[in-house]
């Protein structure tokens, strides 16, 4: 497999963006961060927010133009950085099918794309840039002047210049500084979605819960198995993302690593395999994104089901009594 090309600074255009009317719909996590880096790349942005908007002061106060949602209308370039599942109605109303061409419309994950939630107009061009963290941590990279790293697709080039005005906006909220990735809609909505649900999200959630519990049931008392668990998650995180899981395993003590790589092999087995080969398939079949959309719909009952058992379970409630005490302290 051919390694994907990655873009810098020298294959992005600046200017090409700075000629075009740029919105950005939402000012919430990722929003805030795109509006404010285009703002002071020297970009015309402007945010456009719901009537009643809880952010409205807030993007006031950060000396934004603000518009109503009639503004989409007439922007060359319309970033979608409101939460997944509202994206599709969001179109359906603002998106008349109309012929009107030199319009970008930029996703910043692939999903409602890749999984025809919508079907954008064909004249228009479109665009991923998603980028490799949260939005705090985009705004606060370009403050400092290194930028984080994201991701580029194109899924329509109408203009047959999609990719260029990709680049020139990934430029412009800072990301060329960190590196521009290329890759399809699909690779990304599948990698997303199945690293978050089993490893960065799930597995971590799932796993440190599992093994709470069964310290407990053991008659480990709750604050041990706090500090032998979640305390020292974040350690062994950063040893993984500098070092890699074999450089992590070969830093901590021989008791440790011997008992750990034994360990791997018998919970780890053939048939977790085939549980992930489920999971990743659920994915790549729609159905989850089909389930998604079904409880979105009804206001997410399922969801709020689910987490509200989450916050129940004891791993949860001592992690709060020990959050509780740091903050008195
Ligand atoms: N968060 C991340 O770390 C991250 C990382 C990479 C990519 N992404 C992607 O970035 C996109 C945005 O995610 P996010 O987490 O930044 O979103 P978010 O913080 O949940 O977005 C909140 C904003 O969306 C507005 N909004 C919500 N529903 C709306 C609707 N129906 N119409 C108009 N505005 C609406 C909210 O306005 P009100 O004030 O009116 O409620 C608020 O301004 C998603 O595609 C997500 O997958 C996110």
């Amino acid at each position: 497999m051919t390694p994907s090309r990655i873009y810098h600074s020298a294959d992005c255009d600046p200017e090409l963006i700075m000629k075009r009317q740029i919105t950005v719909i939402g000012y919430g996590s990722q929003g805030r961060a795109f509006a404010l880096n285009l703002r002071d790349s020297g970009c015309n942005v402007q945010v456009a927010l719901r009537e009643n908007s809880t952010s409205r002061q807030q993007v006031l106060s950060e000396r934004l133009p603000l518009r109503s949602m009639a503004a989409v209308d007439k922007s060359d370039v319309v970033i979608f950085a409101i939460p997944d599942h509202e994206q599709p109605d969001f179109y359906r109303n603002h998106f008349p099918n109309e012929d009107r061409g030199n319009r970008t419309l930029v996703f910043l994950h692939g999903l409602n794309i890749h999984f025809g939630n919508i079907v954008p107009n064909p004249a228009y061009d479109v665009v991923l840039l998603a980028p490799h963290g949260p939005g705090k941590d985009l705004r606060d990279s370009y403050a400092q002047g290194n930028g984080m790293s994201c991701f580029i697709a194109v899924a329509q080039d109408a203009s047959n210049r999609a990719l260029r005005t990709g680049l020139s906006l990934a430029a412009a909220i800072g990301a060329d500084k960190a590196g521009i990735y290329e890759t399809t809609f699909e690779h990304e909505t599948l990698g997303d979605l199945f690293g978050e649900q089993t490893l960065l999200v799930g597995g971590l959630a799932g796993l440190t819960t599992a093994v709470f519990q069964t310290m407990i049931e053991n008659g480990i008392p709750p604050e041990n198995a706090y500090l032998e668990t979640v305390h020292q998650l974040r350690m062994l995180a950063s040893m993984i993302e500098e070092y890699g899981p074999a450089g992590m395993i070969e830093r901590v003590s021989r008791t440790a690593a011997y008992g750990s790589l034994e360990s791997m092999k018998a919970l780890f087995d053939r048939q977790f395999e085939d549980k992930l080969q489920e999971v990743y398939g659920d994915i790549k079949s729609g159905e989850f994104n089909r389930r998604l959309m079904v409880d979105a719909a009804k206001g997410f009952p399922v969801l709020k089901q689910l987490l509200s058992a989450a916050r129940e379970d004891q791993c949860q409630k001592t992690t709060a009594k020990f959050s509780r005490r740091k903050e008195e302290l």
